[in-house]
């Protein structure tokens, strides 16, 4: 028997539309679409009506970049995959790209592998798994093909993490080289890591150990030469680039100055560096811990050429890359020594409203806060238009979201699995209501109704959206 749903008189906002229309809902997916009033949407029958006049409808958002359970620096992402799809569903969040991890000397098999294990059975929504790829050698290309056959059709290396993730360029160049045969997209972390390495070496011999020297010795710099080289490597390859969490200025500006030059290369920022800055790494009392990712947070500068890029499309993609360390016990491994500092933020249950919130402030239209958040990272990474938009076919990943709402952000009332929130009683104009999920409740009227298990795994295929 076929379940119905209508969710009538919402404005339904998608990357390309706005309109006042009703949705209809069947097993799972977008039936179709009618102005609302006309015949045609009146004639919807249904089991169940969800009325949402003066609420937007939109796609569930598309968080391309989280990391739960991640291990790292001698402990693990606080969030498990229960915990942290619960709260991206809070957020509207109805789909993840998590980042499955080679770690040296293993194969990519094993790594993803473990992932699916962590995964399967424990998410609220679905999700999907990029693959990290620490260990290039001839086995590892090889397998890269096998992978994009199973739906993992992004690689993500790192220019830092030396000893750790770091591949050299050497390595960089050889998996870009097969990934312009094969289809794939290389995600880069990009980052000088043998020169902070350096860098750190000696802020700590002269005893700057407190958070904030995290942010001095990342320098902004080496974030624009390794995207300048990661830009280069690529166009040697004939390779697309996918940068992640771009956080300079001349960072954006290596990027604008490669797309103008027509190459394929694309880049994400995240909110923690629209919306925080090097005065939060440097709260007293080793609060600045908090704030510790890299990239790092920059000085506030740096907030105007990443919203300027959002809205001249030089950065096409807003992710999390949600990645909680609690305060206590985790992030308190670093006192004494930032370099010790569990490297990450949360965020997931947070993006869809900080982007509201921009939309609000006048920084980016309300479809563009859907193409950043949902429909891009959907098309960029394979998924679209089963998701990230609402049209008849795709899957009904739907958020019905009051943009009147007001809230403030924090630790006391979000459901990540994590000690502190980044966003600590910050304000913010709108709130997600209910969340569907291929047509189940998981948020019905800010109550929890999702249940582990209910997510899948969502094979992807290759990028869809080179130009
Ligand atoms: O600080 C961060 N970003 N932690 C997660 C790992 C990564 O580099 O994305
Ligand atoms: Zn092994
Ligand atoms: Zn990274
Ligand atoms: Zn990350």
């Amino acid at each position: 028997m076929s379940r119905r749903t209508v969710i009538r008189g919402g404005l339904v906002i998608t990357a390309s539309d706005e309109i006042h229309a009703d949705v209809l809902i069947e097993d799972g997916r977008i039936a179709a679409l009618a102005a609302t009033g006309t015949p045609a949407a009146e004639a919807f029958g249904a089991d169940r009506t969800i009325d949402a006049t003066g609420k937007y409808v939109i796609p569930g958002g598309v968080d391309a970049h989280t990391h739960m359970e991640l291990p790292f620096g001698g402990t693990f992402a606080s969030d498990t995959f229960e915990t942290g799809t619960r709260a991206a569903a809070w957020g509207g969040t109805t789909t993840i790209v998590d980042f499955a991890v080679q770690s040296v000397g293993h194969t990519l098999r094993e790594g993803l592998d473990a992932w699916h294990a962590k995964a399967e059975g424990n998410c609220a929504i679905d999700y999907g798994f990029h693959m990290i790829v620490s260990d290039v050698n001839q086995e590892t290309l090889k397998e890269m093909d096998l992978l994009i056959e199973e739906g993992v059709t992004s690689f993500k290396q790192f220019m830092a993490y030396p000893g750790v993730f770091y591949s050299d360029d050497g390595q960089i160049l050889r998996a870009m080289q097969r990934s312009a045969e094969n289809g794939g997209l290389i995600m880069m972390h990009a980052e000088n890591g043998i020169a902070i390495d350096v860098l750190v070496e000696q802020a700590l011999a002269r005893g700057e150990t407190d958070p904030r020297f995290h942010g001095e010795v990342r320098k902004a710099l080496l974030e624009a030469e390794a995207t300048h080289r990661a830009i280069r490597l690529a166009q040697v390859a004939g390779a697309p680039l996918y940068v992640v969490h771009v956080s300079a200025t001349e960072a954006v500006a290596e990027l604008a100055r490669a797309r103008d030059e027509g190459l394929n290369v694309f880049g994400e920022t995240c909110p923690q560096y629209l919306f925080l800055s090097t005065d939060n790494l440097a709260e007293p009392d080793f609060e600045g811990a908090k704030y510790v990712c890299s990239t790092p947070l920059r000085p506030r500068e740096h907030q105007a050429a990443l919203w300027r890029g959002l809205r001249t499309n030089d950065l096409q993609v807003v992710s999390t890359d949600h990645c909680p360390f609690c305060f206590v016990g985790q992030k308190e491994l670093g006192r004494g020594d930032f370099s010790k500092i569990p490297n990450g933020l949360p965020g997931v249950e947070n993006r869809m409203d900080l982007l509201h919130q921009a939309v609000v402030d006048g920084h980016i239209t309300r479809r563009r806060w859907i193409e950043i958040a949902c429909a891009t990272p959907a098309r960029m990474f394979g998924m679209y238009p089963q998701k990230g938009t609402i049209t008849p076919g795709a899957d009904a990943d739907v958020v019905i979201y009051d943009p009147h709402a007001e809230q403030v952000m924090s630790a006391e009332t979000h459901h990540m699995n994590v000690d502190y929130s980044a966003y600590e009683g910050k304000r913010v104009t709108g709130r997600v209501e209910t969340v569907l999920s291929r047509g189940v409740p998981v948020i019905d009227q800010r109550e929890y109704t999702g249940r582990a298990g209910h997510g899948v795994y969502t094979p992807r295929s290759t990028c869809q959206y080179l130009n």
